[in-house]
């Protein structure tokens, strides 16, 4: 069953679908996300307490599922080289069952769009029963999660209807940025220093505004690659390899097209197999030190008949690229990347008449294990 939601208080206003709504509303919750964390003054506001224990630490286990599992990923990134802080990503669905030996002072980041998501509760039920600390980052204050973590912090992201979700994702990677900035601050490191967040997610927020005026464009992208197609690939390298996931998902889940988020640099180890002609293969391209592995990696699909379309950060666009992303720092390139990955998927689901609203099978809030 799902969470309790009322969508009908919630109005679409002149949006065909809640889904564009929220892709939409993300430059929005990036500045609603600056004015809660990120004063003019450079400081970060995140409890006291929190960020003392959250110091003790030796190692943090993010634990999530979906979507917020891939916004996990991306932020293992951010917590390791802002703060320091080495960093495991697992899913709710096998940690809470199978739980890998810990360090000695583990701390526990639970995120969760719903806050109520059942197999993440039970993980959270466990790590506390045997006295760890845990974060959790929800979208809804007062939800379960919330209620029975010791710390909490709220993404602001603002409700999401949409099944498939969107702007929450962003909120997390830039909730988890906040914090990793000021842990790093906390700790007096030079990578926090210099990471200028609240700089940084203004420049991403407009970064979103700019893709999302460009959408007309994504949208013809999205009529030639995809008429009918079965299959599709994503490929990334560094982070963007976990945006991969995410983007691929985000098709799968609304259009029902087999998609298949891959690191570039593994698909010739099998999966390369699957690529037939005009198999579709974006490739994420926001990292200098493997933009040029990519790019050969995705010419490796092209020999053999797919139709490649690129995503590619401004400073390392060429002419042929088909989606210019503007840049932000690196370490938060997913908030702009996934914005076309977004659009993509809703786009294809339109196409295909689809409700993109409520993709069959699937529910807001998973309340079962
Ligand atoms: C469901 C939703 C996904 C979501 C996942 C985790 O499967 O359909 O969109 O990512 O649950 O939800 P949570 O609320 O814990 O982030």
């Amino acid at each position: 069953f799902t969470a309790n939601i009322d969508a009908s208080e919630i109005s679409k206003g002149t949006y065909p679908y809640y889904m564009l709504k929220e892709i939409d509303e993300q430059p929005a919750v990036m500045r609603r996300i600056v004015d809660a964390y990120l004063p003019a003054d450079g400081s970060v506001t995140v409890s006291a307490d929190l960020l003392t224990a959250l110091d003790q630490a030796d190692r943090l286990y993010i634990v999530a599922a979906g979507t917020s599992y891939h916004a996990g990923l991306v932020g293992s990134y951010l917590f390791e080289q802002v703060a320091g802080l080495p960093t495991e990503v697992h899913l709710a669905s096998e940690f809470g069952y199978h739980m890998p030996l810990l360090s000695a002072h583990p701390f526990f980041l639970l995120l969760s769009q719903s806050g109520e998501t059942a197999d993440s509760r039970e993980v959270l039920v466990n790590v506390k029963k045997q006295g760890y600390p845990v974060l959790t980052m929800t979208n809804t204050a007062g939800s379960t999660l919330s209620r029975e973590a010791d710390y909490t912090m709220l993404l602001h992201a603002g409700p999401e209807i949409a099944v498939a979700s969107t702007k929450a994702y962003t909120a997390q990677i830039a909730v988890q940025a906040v914090l990793a900035k000021a842990l790093g601050l906390h700790r007096n490191l030079t990578a926090a220093k210099a990471l200028n967040l609240r700089h940084e997610l203004s420049l991403a927020a407009a970064g979103m505004q700019t893709l999302m005026d460009e959408k007309d464009q994504i949208k013809n992208l999205v009529g030639q690659y995809f008429p009918n197609q079965a299959h599709a690939f994503y490929i990334g390298r560094g982070e963007d390899y976990p945006l991969s996931l995410e983007a691929a998902l985000k098709l799968k889940e609304v259009s029902y097209v087999h998609t298949e988020g891959f690191a570039a640099g593994e698909l010739k180890h099998g999966t390369i197999a699957l690529i037939e002609e005009d198999t579709p293969v974006l490739a994420f391209i926001t990292d200098d030190a493997t933009a040029a592995h990519t790019r050969s990696n995705l010419q490796e699909t092209e020999a053999r008949g797919a139709h490649t379309m690129t995503i590619v950060s401004e400073h390392l666009a060429q002419p042929t690229d088909n989606i210019v992303l503007p840049d932000v720092a690196p370490l938060l390139s997913a908030l702009v990347g996934i914005v076309p990955a977004q659009l993509i998927a809703y786009y294809a689901a339109l196409g295909k008449g689809l409700d993109v609203d409520k993709p069959r099978n699937l529910a807001k809030s998973v309340t079962v294990e």
